[in-house]
């Protein structure tokens, strides 16, 4: 279990193109993952880039439990996902994401709030694809191919931005929009992604 100091945005690692991942179920990349998710469940987000670590490789995880289902399950399994910290969200799978490819499905967008590991205590209302096409590969190098929407869709568009050198902060528009998490949603305990 290695928990990884999460850079934080001004740190220039962060706005580097990330690179492929060319050799899968290695013991490298085994490890990444793991130092991952140790990361992304200690500091209780909703997921993690490889480049949030300082590794510049497209690699993503994500994951989330639904407040309405998850209280017992989370207990259970000792994840540290805690569902109340995401009161609003839907469910989305834990999932490893390598060499993603995001296909927009039609023009629609919904805007939303997002924070980040790497911009902690912070909360931007970011427009993001309604609807979207994910495509990559688990540690394996099997295919992923899904269809989703809403939060699920935006998790993912979120992640895979931080492979391209984007933070979510790039993407707001209207910067009243933007600001301390404890200022804008007082009283409720957000996480910081
Ligand atoms: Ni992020």
């Amino acid at each position: 279990m290695t928990v990884r100091t999460v850079l934080r945005m001004g740190d220039a690692r962060l706005w580097e193109v990330s690179k492929p991942v060319e050799n899968f179920a290695t013991a490298q990349l085994r490890e990444l993952l793991q130092d991952m998710r140790d990361t992304m469940h200690a500091m209780d987000g909703a997921g993690l880039a490889a480049p949030q670590i300082g590794v510049a490789l497209r690699v993503v995880i994500f994951g989330v439990q639904a407040a309405s289902t998850s209280s017992g399950q989370a207990a259970a399994t000792g994840s540290g996902q805690t569902s109340a910290r995401y009161p609003d969200a839907d469910s989305v799978p834990e999932t490893v994401l390598i060499n993603p490819v995001i296909t927009p499905i039609n023009d629609q967008t919904e805007p939303g709030w997002e924070g980040c590991l790497s911009v902690p205590g912070l909360r931007g209302e970011v427009e993001r694809h309604s609807h979207i096409r994910y495509q990559g590969y688990d540690e394996n190098g099997a295919l992923i191919d899904r269809v989703v929407s809403g939060f699920h869709a935006r998790v993912v568009q979120h992640e895979c931005d931080h492979l391209d050198g984007i933070l979510y902060p790039m993407r707001i528009k209207d910067l009243t929009r933007f600001g301390y998490t404890a200022e804008l949603f007082p009283g409720r305990d957000l996480p910081d992604e």
